[in-house]
């Protein structure tokens, strides 16, 4: 049996992706998603991106149902593994990729777009360690990656999702929380970023609940690059609130 360094699953058979889950009588599963898919059109920029590079830096969805499956193959070399999760368009990813030329970046984005764009930021930095992968960040850090060896998790500017109905969509939950401390390894840090008051309130008070987990709201994190994301939250007058969690021992 193959097991690898980063896989978690003790067998073959992971549980399906989320879009592979399906009803006993054939129908796809309803699920609760971080994520609205938005348009897979490609600007001419993000095609001629997507084309160049998508083969050597793009994990395909399909290629994490392969038992043998491990991040240190897909980077082609081992290093510690920071994931960047929901990294838009790669401001950032591009960014701190470079500041942190030792470790295998690892940016989860299901929006095609945006993972076209930031492939074409990684090969103007001129950067070889970064890949990008589609599946869903929620799934993927439960099941691919071990417990106690993430390097750092990023997470700027999740969806809000602000309307009520729609909270149970926000990334940041407690049961995600859960699965997010347990893969950071001891003493590692989760950095977050958010330009929406009631979801920064929300981060902390999960978090702060997480009994793995020990932080809270910090100075802005002076690496991290301003995205227009950001931009654009700052000029409708949003207050940006960083945080950052460790690891407990
Ligand atoms: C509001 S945007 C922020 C993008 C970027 N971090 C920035 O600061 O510009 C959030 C991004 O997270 C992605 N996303 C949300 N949930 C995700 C998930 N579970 N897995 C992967 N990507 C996700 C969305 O597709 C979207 O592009």
């Amino acid at each position: 049996m193959l097991v690898t360094d980063h896989a978690t699953d003790q067998d073959h058979v992971r549980p399906a992706r989320p879009h592979q889950k399906l009803t006993d009588d054939g129908r796809r599963v309803r699920e609760v998603l971080s994520y609205s898919r938005r348009g897979s059109r490609f600007t001419t920029r993000q095609a001629a991106a997507w084309e160049a590079h998508h083969e050597r830096w793009v994990v395909p969805d399909e290629a994490v149902d392969d038992s043998g499956f491990s991040w240190d193959q897909a980077f082609g070399r081992q290093a510690p593994l920071v994931v960047e999760i929901g990294c838009g368009t790669g401001e950032a990813t591009a960014a701190l990729a470079t500041a942190r030329p030792d470790a295998n970046v690892l940016a989860l984005e299901v929006w095609l777009p945006g993972a076209a764009e930031t492939m074409g930021r990684v090969a103007e930095a001129g950067l070889t360690n970064v890949r990008l992968c589609g599946v869903d960040a929620v799934w993927l850090l439960e099941h691919l990656v071990a417990p106690d060896t993430l390097e750092e998790l990023w997470t700027f500017f999740p969806d809000p999702w602000h309307k009520a109905k729609h909270h149970k969509r926000r990334l940041v939950t407690p049961a995600f929380a859960a699965v997010a401390a347990e893969r950071l390894r001891p003493g590692a840090r989760w950095r977050l970023a958010t330009d929406w008051a009631a979801y920064a309130e929300q981060m902390r008070d999960v978090l702060d609940a997480e009994p793995r987990l020990e932080g809270g709201v910090v100075e802005r994190w002076a690496e991290r690059p301003l995205t227009k994301f950001e931009r654009k939250g700052l000029a409708v007058g949003r207050t940006i609130t960083d945080l950052t969690y460790t690891r407990r021992a």
